[in-house]
């Protein structure tokens, strides 16, 4: 059975006393543990402030970024030990905005994701078209090349592990209000599952959890979370506001139980 994963990904949003008010916020409202995963994703400078608030509870903590290096002269860089060492579960890699703002390369988000699972992280591997793109009928190609290449040096061990997760979040659906169809998703997240059968086996690739992003929020959480292979949501926006986020929580817990792909 494969449970879902509800995060919220801050990105560059909030300072220290936000970002702890709306981690208190979130704890507060959190279901009982055990449906489904949830996690917050601070910027790296506030990760020990939300550390504090969440600790002991059941909502888990992840890092926008890392470094693949161990340790050494790599100004302004974090590790993956350094997070770890925070308390950190899971790392974002391949994020659109580092693919397309920052410069990230497919092969250096590849380093990255090794770096990670490596240090006995977990992984959630970003990956999706721009509207270009999509416009071209390069979805597949694009999205199928950044699998390879971001999995390039992740064994099937890290994935049986558990420690991967990858996040299907189309770019022109990035915080633009526009959401993929249910139906454009899943058609993307099957591929990706294909893609996934390919290199880690059947039973292996049917555990790995694709998370959906892109302008989720409570109003369409349910109706993406009812198709077969989409296994969570990653969400920007709504994710800055406790009630919008609970509110996608209580969705996926509703969902959990009728979702299709449980063995
Ligand atoms: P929005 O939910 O704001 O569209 O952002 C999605 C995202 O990039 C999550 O990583």
């Amino acid at each position: 059975m494969r449970k879902f994963l509800i995060a919220g990904n801050w990105k560059m949003n909030l300072n220290r006393a936000e970002s702890v008010d709306l981690a208190t916020r979130i704890v507060a409202k959190m279901p009982a543990p055990g449906a489904v995963e949830v996690g917050v994703i601070p910027t790296l400078l506030h990760l020990e402030a939300v550390r504090q608030v969440i600790r002991g509870h059941s909502l888990q903590l992840g890092a926008q970024n890392v470094y693949f290096e161990k340790k050494g002269a790599f100004t302004g860089e974090v590790s993956p030990a350094m997070l770890k060492d925070m308390g950190v579960q899971y790392v974002l890699a391949g994020h659109s905005e580092r693919r397309h703002i920052l410069g990230e390369s497919d092969e250096l988000v590849g380093k990255k994701a090794h770096a990670v699972v490596a240090e006995g992280l977990g992984l959630i591997l970003c990956v999706g078209e721009t509207l270009d793109q999509r416009k071209k009928s390069e979805t597949m190609e694009i999205v199928g090349r950044q699998i390879e290449t971001g999995l390039a040096q992740v064994d099937a061990a890290a994935a049986q592990a558990g420690h991967l997760v990858i996040a299907y979040e189309p770019v022109w659906a990035i915080g633009t209000g526009l959401t993929a169809t249910a139906a454009q998703a899943q058609e993307a997240h099957a591929f990706i599952r294909t893609k996934l059968t390919e290199k880690y086996g059947r039973d292996t690739a049917e555990s790995i959890r694709i998370q959906y992003g892109g302008s989720a929020k409570k109003a369409n959480a349910a109706e993406l979370l009812a198709q077969k292979d989409i296994d969570g949501l990653l969400i920007g926006g709504a994710s800055l506001m406790a009630d919008e986020f609970i509110g996608i929580v209580l969705a996926a817990v509703a969902a959990q139980s009728g979702h299709g792909n449980v063995a």
